[in-house]
């Protein structure tokens, strides 16, 4: 399979070095042949770094030559949609970073691409980069829910506490929604809360607040958010770009248990940690035991998702994040913001296409004034 990576700055290098890794979790044939950048330095310099024999500024042209298998899109956002169709297109599987798009409309735009290809007879998939669902914690969570060890669900609280310099934002295409999507729900709490859905399932309502606090940009920096599971479990979100002592931090409060996650970029086993409910030891031993099975850290990161991701592609299943799942965090995305900007409570579901928050996460508009 041969796979190109579209954009080659800050996070491109993970790729390239997750895809290296394959052969040694046990998936052959995955090469990564091209680097394309619009900016050819970029590209020249990522393929040199990581000894990609062939670099470039032309996806069209690699499509149509029949030369990519699979595309990993790591550019700026706003180009995710017009690459991710493209690849469909061409019957191209296509590895989208996160934020996938940037509204449930383009997310709806991607699923029907998807659908077209596939009646067409085209066998490209798509999937997004969510990579701490890919630490060995999350699917051991669920599974302790889903069998009954924790019992109920009945609290969570979902903390992205990041801090992000006035520099991050000079950058042209953040901090503005028609090129980000959004500020700090969007690009940054979007990975955490994205683990409550794949582990609560699916949200009914939310209320939420947003502010634009500290830094020069159209977009919020600081938003805050009540939600109600299907399950009934209650959660609070803090999304943040302005805290100085970062830290990423989920906390599930269960008949059984209190489950809780520390770390910053990313977790591995030792970053849980179990308190069971007096005479329920064994929850926290069976955490530990199910741990210790492992021949790994369960470390979550760019290698756990890409080594099932490509385990799938390269036997033709459907990859373990599909489109739906990526618009199943889009919806609760765009529920936060228009709760927010619209002071009410928003429901899941009723986010449709006519709804200004279908178009854009800005929706009705910002109750601040833009900047750019
Ligand atoms: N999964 C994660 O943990 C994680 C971390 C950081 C960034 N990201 C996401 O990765 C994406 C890229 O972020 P980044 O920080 O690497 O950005 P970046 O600005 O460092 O790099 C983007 C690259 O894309 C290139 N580019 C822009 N438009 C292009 C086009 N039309 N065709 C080809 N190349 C183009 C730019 O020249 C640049 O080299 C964003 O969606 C971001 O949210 C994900």
């Amino acid at each position: 399979m041969k796979v190109t990576i579209l954009g080659a700055g800050a996070i491109a290098g993970a790729h390239a070095e997750a895809l290296a890794a394959l052969p040694a979790h046990g998936v052959d044939g995955v090469e990564l042949t091209h680097v394309v950048d619009v900016d050819a330095g970029r590209a020249a310099e990522l393929a040199a770094r990581h000894g990609v024999p062939h670099h470039g500024t032309d996806l069209r042209a690699l499509l149509d030559a029949g030369e990519v298998d699979a595309v990993h899109v790591c550019t700026p956002p706003a180009v995710h949609l017009e690459a991710a169709l493209a690849a469909l297109r061409a019957g191209v599987h296509v590895v989208v970073e996160k934020p996938a798009v940037l509204s449930l409309a383009e997310a709806d735009a991607l699923a029907a691409a998807e659908r077209e290809a596939h009646a067409a007879g085209l066998t490209g998939r798509f999937t997004q980069i969510v990579q701490h669902r890919f630490g060995a914690g999350i699917p051991r969570l669920r599974r302790f829910l889903d069998d009954g060890t924790l019992g109920a669900a009945y609290v969570a609280q979902c903390d992205t506490l990041w801090f992000r310099t006035p520099a991050y934002f000079e950058v042209p295409w953040r901090g503005r929604f028609d090129t980000e999507g959004g500020g700090t729900t969007m690009g940054h709490g979007i990975h955490q809360f994205d683990l409550l859905l794949a582990v609560l399932g699916p949200w009914v309502e939310v209320r939420a607040m947003a502010g634009r606090l500290a830094r020069r940009t159209d977009t919020e920096d600081v938003s805050t958010a009540l939600v109600r599971f299907a399950n009934g479990t209650m959660a609070t979100i803090t999304n943040s770009a302005i805290s100085p002592r970062q830290t990423s931090r989920l906390r599930f409060d269960t008949e059984a248990a209190t489950v809780e996650l520390e770390h910053l970029y990313g977790y591995d086993d030792a970053d849980w940690t179990v308190t069971p409910v007096e005479g329920r030891e064994d929850v926290a031993e069976a955490w530990s035991a199910d741990a210790a099975r492992s021949d790994d850290d369960g470390a979550s990161g760019h290698l756990a998702q890409l080594v099932p991701t490509y385990r799938a592609l390269v036997e033709g299943r459907t990859p373990p994040v599909t489109v739906a799942d990526t618009r199943d965090t889009l919806e609760l995305a765009a529920a936060i913001y228009k709760s927010a900007f619209t002071d009410a409570t928003v429901r899941a579901g009723e986010i449709v296409d006519g709804d200004p928050f279908h178009a854009s996460m800005a929706g009705t508009g910002t109750p601040w004034p833009p900047v750019t």
